[in-house]
């Protein structure tokens, strides 16, 4: 008989769906800091409709989203989801993770109840007219990050999916490793190879931001692939060792310069003077690391506001500047001179698609690309870990937390 309610790990029969499950749910009465937004409650399990896939989690990957989600800002996705009618008063974070399929909706064809998958965090309407005209979902309007936007993410016991989110787990992973990756590589994938005239080359130097982080070290990774020079930026020595032993063929301590932040106004003489000497000091670093006078062809952002400025400014005459995000803020200042005189690109990129997802996870079963996992936690750490990654404390790589799976190391279904 099937129980209302399985303890984590505990094993219902295969296909047997629960009423309830355990979840680490952010409520809008807990908003801030993350190790206080998340806590352990029991909800209903969701309902499983057309073309929707019901997984059983193993274990479920951290992102900085659910940092945003915890302190309800930019965006409150609760209040946000309300308003188009859902009527769910809390959220169920994770944008990835690895499980075992155990209940599929009408309509679902390409996976079945007891296939092992890991799961991508883009969700979208197959059928949008904005997709069957352009093939690029991440441009859709109807496109929306699974487990940030969406609720019914991978920090539960069970999580429901579109079936186009299923992917073949790489055999050799365990659980916790499989779900660390899916975010932060098919981005930064995209990011380097998914905008056409300006894909990494071999010999190209890339400038990487943050390279020791979840998207810095996927990016590391590929650009070394194809390559391409990866330089890393950190803000600490540890970090720094972590991208060299990645690949990264020197990494730039960001901490020795003090001219990040929003640009002075361009008739600031003596403001704009600072931040040239500034910036220029820090490209220096990089003809240091590259043995001659080049500037990167590709700089790889997500830092913002505090980094944009530098960004632009470095990027080589003809090159492309691409961003996913702005962890330091959103205000993004650059000098229009650099751009349009130097015929410099400045590319926005957000998820992946279909076909980058699927091509990020044949490299990491081909042992191509390391999905770095660095720091695993029960389930428990999903508040612990978001306020690690809050602080900037965090580890190098990805981090995970096991959910259904019992212990580190496994990567089939308890017998
Ligand atoms: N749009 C998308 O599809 C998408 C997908 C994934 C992630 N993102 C966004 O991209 C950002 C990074 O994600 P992630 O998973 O790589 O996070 P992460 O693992 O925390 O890495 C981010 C790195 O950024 C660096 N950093 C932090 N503050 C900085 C600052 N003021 N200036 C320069 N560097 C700074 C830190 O490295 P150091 O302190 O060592 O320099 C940190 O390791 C987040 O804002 C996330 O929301 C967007």
């Amino acid at each position: 008989m099937v129980k209302s309610l399985y303890e984590l790990g505990e094993l219902p029969p295969l296909g047997e769906v629960p009423q309830q499950m355990y979840a680490s749910l952010i409520r809008q009465d807990r908003f801030g800091e993350p190790v206080k937004a998340f806590r352990t409650e029991v909800v209903d399990v969701p309902a499983v409709g057309p073309g929707q896939v019901l997984v059983y989690v193993m274990a479920a990957g951290i992102n900085y989203n659910n940092v945003w989600a915890a302190g309800g800002q930019p965006v409150d996705v609760i209040a946000a989801r309300q308003k188009f009618g859902l009527p769910e008063d809390f959220h169920i974070g994770g944008s990835e993770g690895s499980g075992v399929v155990w209940a599929v909706g009408p309509g679902v064809r390409h996976v079945r109840p007891g296939d092992q998958v890991v799961l991508s965090g883009g969700q979208w309407d197959e059928t949008a007219e904005d997709i069957r005209l352009s093939g690029e979902p991440p441009f859709s309007s109807s496109a929306l990050a699974w487990g940030y936007e969406t609720n019914y993410g991978s920090f539960a016991q069970f999580c429901l999916v579109n079936e186009v989110q299923c992917h073949p787990k790489p055999e050799n992973l365990s659980w916790e490793a499989a779900a660390c990756f899916m975010l932060s590589a098919p981005t930064a994938y995209r990011q380097l190879f998914g905008w056409p005239g300006h894909t990494v080359r071999p010999g190209d130097p890339v400038l990487i931001w943050g390279g020791a982080g979840g998207l810095g070290s996927s990016a590391i990774q590929l650009t070394r692939m194809v390559g391409g020079i990866p330089i890393a930026v950190v803000s600490d020595d540890r970090r720094a060792e972590f991208c060299l032993e990645l690949g990264a063929r020197g990494a730039i301590n960001r901490n020795d310069f003090d001219h990040w932040g929003r640009l002075p106004d361009a008739d600031d003489e003596e403001g704009m003077a600072r931040f040239l000497r500034g910036a220029r000091a820090f490209g220096k670093k990089i003809w240091e690391i590259l043995g001659e006078r080049a500037a990167p062809r590709i700089v790889f952002e997500h830092s913002g506001r505090a980094t944009l400025p530098t960004s632009v400014y470095l990027c080589a005459t003809g090159g492309m500047v691409v961003i996913c995000g702005g962890t330091s803020g959103y205000n993004g200042d650059i000098d229009l001179r650099h751009l349009w005189m130097r015929s410099k690109r400045l590319q926005g990129s957000h998820g992946a698609n279909t076909r980058e997802f699927r091509e990020v996870t044949k490299l990491v079963s081909e042992g191509v690309l390391d999905p770095c996992l660095t720091r695993c936690d029960d389930f428990e750490g999903v508040g612990r870990l978001h306020q690690l990654m809050h602080d900037n404390t965090h580890p190098g790589g990805n981090m995970s937390v096991l959910v259904n799976a019992p212990e580190r190391g496994m990567n089939t279904l308890p017998a």
